[in-house]
């Protein structure tokens, strides 16, 4: 069958659930795909729930709520029914416990917006069986990279893997007066600043020109990058990204194509930079 292709995919601000965007048009073109393939589900981290101490958890509430977002009419997404996948949650907390990570799945855990506005744009009729993967707030590249290696095997078995952070994602130093005041997440009343732009493109040029162990070391290396903390005040939208390397990044992935499928540039300086890496394998899944 061949390996699923990864997503690293940057999620933005909450007005991404409800306004239209080239990015938004690329999460649905996604999913239509995944869907045509038949995948037996998704395995996905976020930002936005990070574990305490050396913990990672697994979300194995039956009924996740969600919590609430921002600036998005409740239409767009209170109805929406999310599927998780117990099976494949209890069977990831095996496969991580036997590589020495401290694990254990999250009963009471309620979704965060990073995940189910992926989800609702991805495949808006209904959610696949969808597996969530905690970070951990210690933030440790290395660490989230073995997360993603360590759960790699099941892109063999057609489950689709999506990290959802951002590529450029400092909300200290985004320009939020035209959302606050007129709803305008887009606005771009002046260019991107330049470590914006600098640090889009380290991304981007990691991605895209580096594959296999290389992409592993070249993405964590990414948070030694001189404009890193202008990018990202906090570590916690970059794990997302760490975590798709590991799973995207073997040795077998070496020469595997990527490609950035969209870009959105929202509040001036934060850019939501869409990737692909692998591809569908060219026979259709049965
Ligand atoms: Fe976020």
């Amino acid at each position: 069958m061949g390996l699923t292709p990864v997503h690293f995919f940057s999620h933005g601000s909450t007005m991404m659930l409800g306004e239209e965007s080239e990015s938004a048009d690329y999460w649905k073109k996604c999913g239509d795909e995944a869907l045509a393939r038949n995948i037996k589900g998704v395995v996905i981290m976020g930002a936005h729930w990070d574990c305490m101490g050396d913990r990672i958890e697994l979300a194995t509430n039956p009924n996740p709520g969600k919590s609430p977002v921002a600036y998005v009419h409740p239409d767009k997404y209170v109805n929406y029914k999310l599927i998780p996948d117990l099976d494949t949650a209890n069977r990831c907390i095996d496969m991580l416990a036997r590589e020495g990570f401290n694990v254990g799945g999250n009963e009471t855990f309620d979704w965060i917006h990073d995940v189910y506005l992926i989800l609702i744009r991805m495949f808006p009729a209904y959610c696949p069986p969808t597996t969530l993967v905690s970070a951990n707030a210690r933030y440790d590249p290395h660490f989230h990279m073995k997360i993603g290696a360590t759960l790699r095997p099941l892109r063999e078995e057609n489950y689709l893997f999506i990290g959802t952070g951002g590529a450029v994602h400092n909300l200290y130093r985004n320009r939020w007066a035209p959302m606050l005041r007129f709803r305008d997440n887009f606005a771009l009343e002046s260019p991107p600043e330049d470590w914006a732009m600098e640090f889009r493109q380290a991304v981007e040029d990691v991605i895209t020109k580096t594959s296999g162990p290389q992409l592993r070391r070249a993405m964590t290396r990414l948070m030694k990058h001189p404009r890193f903390r202008d990018a990202h005040a906090t570590d916690d939208h970059f794990m997302a990204a760490i975590f798709v390397a590991g799973a995207a990044g073997d040795a077998e992935d070496e020469n595997a194509p990527a490609m950035m499928g969209a870009e959105s540039w929202e509040l001036t300086n934060m850019c939501n930079s869409q990737f692909t890496l692998g591809r569908w394998p060219k026979e259709i899944a049965v």
